[in-house]
């Protein structure tokens, strides 16, 4: 091996360095290259859950988020393929669910939203599933709404590893899979959810939604009406990395 190339890898030809123990996904942000995910933030421990991160490493697909780097690797990641593939992941995840954009109060902070505009998306292609999950309103600060819910399982690690708290679980498999509530009536009105925890804010659909703001900010000004989700995202990875060399 070149010793050059020792703490390097290259992404669809660019070469970037890498520390240890980072996996490709967390040399690409800090070297400001998107590659798009969903069920990943960086800070909290990866879920290796939605596959929109998958990259090509000579010929094998695997999760950016979860593959530790190496030295010398070469991965592609921007290509027709594979932005194809993420394509069909995103529009399987709308029919799965409820996401009725024009009537969410998340609409353009939609991460799910963003991605399908950042494919290319134009219709959501599979039959809709239309299911008719719990929704649960009875906490005074946020809904619950489990028909948007993509099992990204962002609230139950940012309760666990920033709150300090056991509010989220996923229970259930494959179309079984659903969100949870961990309190003595299993209603988030009877968990110890606050206002300053990550998880009532780190929802990237809307799941999770707070109660008496929905159009405190105008459509049109919101987070993708003004940046792209690969801006959005990088700005986010940068001030954490930032946030973590102080
Ligand atoms: S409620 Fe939101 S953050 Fe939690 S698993 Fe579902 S989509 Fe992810
Ligand atoms: S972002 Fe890597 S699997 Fe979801």
């Amino acid at each position: 091996m070149n010793p050059a190339l020792a703490n390097t890898l290259t992404i669809d030809g660019q070469v970037i360095p890498f520390t240890q123990g980072q996996t490709i996904m967390d040399a690409a942000l800090a070297a400001g290259i998107y590659i798009p995910h969903l069920c990943h933030k960086p800070g909290l421990t990866p879920h290796g859950s939605c596959k929109l991160c998958t990259v090509d490493i000579e010929g094998r697909n695997v999760s950016a988020c979860t593959y530790p780097a190496s030295a010398g690797m070469q991965v592609a990641n921007n290509t027709p393929a594979l932005n194809e593939v993420r394509k069909t992941l995103i529009q399987m995840l709308f029919v799965e669910g409820n996401h009725l954009c024009p009537t969410c109060d998340k609409t353009g902070d939609c991460t799910l939203q963003a991605l399908g505009y950042h494919l290319g998306m134009l219709d959501g292609h599979f039959p809709p599933f239309y299911p008719l999950r719990e929704v649960d309103a009875s906490h005074p600060d946020f809904i619950l709404d489990r028909d948007r819910c993509i099992m990204c399982a962002l609230c139950v690690r940012a309760s666990q590893e920033v709150d300090g708290k056991n509010v989220f679980a996923l229970s259930g498999r494959g179309a079984n899979n659903h969100v949870i509530v961990n309190s003595p009536s299993g209603k988030l009105g009877d968990s110890d959810l606050t206002q300053d925890d990550l998880a009532a804010h780190i929802c990237p659909v809307g799941a999770i939604l707070p109660k008496n703001q929905g159009h405190e900010v105008p459509i049109g000004r919101r987070t993708f009406d003004l940046h792209t989700v690969a801006e959005s995202d990088l700005a986010v990875a940068l001030m954490k990395t930032e946030h973590h060399d102080d």
